[in-house]
């Protein structure tokens, strides 16, 4: 969690997306520990809520926040960053239909959950120090506003 200048709006994507992290982030730690602690239908139930939450809140970047950025910051002669969180996406994706298989198998995640636990803090981290806070500052206050309103309506 990062401490917000007083300035930032309320509606900031910042704001906004790294508020979603927070709250997936829990879900995600409390389905771990109930697996941890051989809980394996509660952790099955929050790790199909973490699931359906990060799985918006992909869409939300991948649909409105990235195509925006990549129109605001156009980087012609190298990727730009939103081409490396999108790889990671992929990453993400194809670690929570492995964990989703591994429960419907009715097997423990163990490994596959520790891995998607390192390329979530990585891509997050990555999001909050840099994209969230470049957009917000580069689409100024009234657009951020907007881009919030158009992902909360998704
Ligand atoms: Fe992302």
């Amino acid at each position: 969690m990062f401490i917000e200048p007083a300035s930032f709006s309320k509606q900031s994507v910042n704001r906004f997306l790294g508020e979603d992290h927070a709250r997936l982030d829990s879900l995600f730690q409390k389905a771990r520990a109930a697996f941890d602690s051989g809980r394996r239908q509660d952790g099955a139930a929050l790790f199909f809520e973490f699931q359906a939450g990060l799985e918006q809140h992909l869409r939300m970047e991948e649909e409105i926040l990235f195509p925006k950025f990549e129109a605001l910051v156009p980087h012609e002669t190298e990727p730009g960053p939103t081409q490396a969180l999108r790889l990671d996406h992929r990453e993400i994706r194809k670690l929570l239909r492995l964990i989703g298989d591994n429960l419907s198998a009715g097997e423990s995640p163990c490994g596959s959950a520790e891995a998607l636990h390192g390329v979530l803090q990585s891509h997050s981290l990555q999001e909050e120090l840099v994209l969230y806070r470049l957009i917000d500052r580069v689409a100024g206050s009234a657009l951020a506003s907007e881009l919030v309103h158009c992902m909360e309506a998704l």
